[in-house]
């Protein structure tokens, strides 16, 4: 491995303290790269050429200082990354410099090293898969924490079989948009929810029924189209959950994945617990998973990926200079898949 000397410096936006992201995260085009010192055997370096965005980095940006503890400040966000290998440790097998890769970050080092809104990115073999020539670094950019709790869920929690009915609650967004797709390669029947804008785009995703939470009953449609083996929901809907027993089967399942770090997530994930059927509770099961990405998930992932077609659909991409407006995109709740940013 080449040295690479102590005054290496790269581009990366970071913050020093908790806060919304308009007064905390700054540009910082001197930020110090890493060293050969900071290489351990299996480690890679990665040129960053295009990075996504998710919820969860304005939920540890925005929150309270005691969730932020464990943080190294100066912090860099950001978890997906796609490149290109300039460079790999002793250990490294399978993989070289100029090789172009997609990762999402380990959280072990997310949360030591900071994350992947930077230029050049410390990683291990553990994070990455090889970039298949048929998909590009903006599309790969959007694939870590999306593409891979949509996988989780569907695939290593539901273990989803042909024929079953799952609904895709918030179908239109980073996660939803890969789980319709999904989920409709594995042969369920998917019935999405979103706003009336987006209807089509769930459509044309593989969804066979869309359904307007603006305009419809949504309850009633469902009742009418089910009943449902699983509800995927990725907004955190209690009051969907709370009326289950009118659209889910008796053994059918709830998984859910938009946990925060508010006080009113906290009191939603009680009532789910605790709230008794006879006070408006539900007795169906409620599950808030937590997305692990194991070194074979990334790569059934991207196998999946590539064999059935699927797409990252993208909302917006924006240069690096522009991450503030990414993530007042982001912030807005109304993106209609990834938000990406693209490093040059
Ligand atoms: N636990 C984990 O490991 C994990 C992993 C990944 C994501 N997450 C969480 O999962 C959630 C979803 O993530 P994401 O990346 O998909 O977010 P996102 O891309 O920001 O979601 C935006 C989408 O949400 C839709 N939406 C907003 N309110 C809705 C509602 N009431 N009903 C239906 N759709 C609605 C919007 O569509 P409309 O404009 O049509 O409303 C928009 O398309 C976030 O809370 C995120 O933090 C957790």
């Amino acid at each position: 491995m080449e040295s690479i000397d102590k005054t290496a410096t790269k581009a990366a936006w970071v913050y020093n303290t908790n806060g919304q992201f308009r007064d905390v995260l700054k540009l910082d085009k001197e930020f110090p790269s890493e060293t050969s010192e900071d290489f351990k055997p299996d480690d890679i370096l990665v040129d960053v050429v295009a990075m996504s965005i998710n919820p969860v980095d304005y939920k540890l940006m925005q929150t309270y200082k005691f969730i932020g503890k464990g943080l190294k400040f100066p912090f860099v966000p950001g978890l997906d990354f796609a490149g290109k290998i300039v460079a790999t440790g002793p250990d490294v097998r399978g993989l070289k410099v100029g090789d172009h890769v997609w990762g999402k970050q380990a959280i072990h080092r997310y949360r030591l090293q900071g994350g992947t809104l930077t230029t050049r990115v410390l990683t291990d073999t553990k994070c990455i898969y090889p970039l298949p020539e048929s998909i590009s670094f903006n599309d790969a950019a959007g694939f870590g924490v999306a593409g891979l709790t949509a996988w989780e869920g569907l695939v290593e929690h539901m273990k989803i079989k042909p024929g079953q009915k799952v609904v895709v609650l918030g179908g239109s967004g980073g996660v939803g948009t890969f789980a319709i797709q999904i989920a409709k390669a594995l042969g369920a029947e998917v019935t999405s929810i979103s706003s009336t804008t987006n209807l089509q785009l769930c459509k044309s995703l593989g969804a066979a029924h869309t359904i307007d939470y603006k305009s419809e009953n949504v309850v009633a449609r469902l009742a009418e189209i089910g009943p449902y083996d699983y509800v995927f929901d990725l907004i955190n809907d209690n009051g969907l959950y709370n009326t289950s027993s009118k659209f889910l089967k008796p053994e059918g399942t709830f998984f859910g994945v938009a946990s925060d770090f508010s006080f009113s997530f906290i009191a939603s994930a009680l009532s789910r617990k605790f709230r008794p059927k006879i006070l408006g509770g539900s007795s169906h099961s409620y599950y808030d998973l937590r997305l692990k990405s194991e070194p074979k998930t990334i790569k059934e992932f991207t196998e999946f990926v590539v064999e059935n077609g699927i797409k990252t659909v993208t909302d917006s991409v924006y240069s690096f200079d522009h991450a503030l407006d990414a993530f007042e995109r982001l912030t807005s709740h109304r993106a209609k898949g990834k938000i990406i940013i693209k490093m040059d």
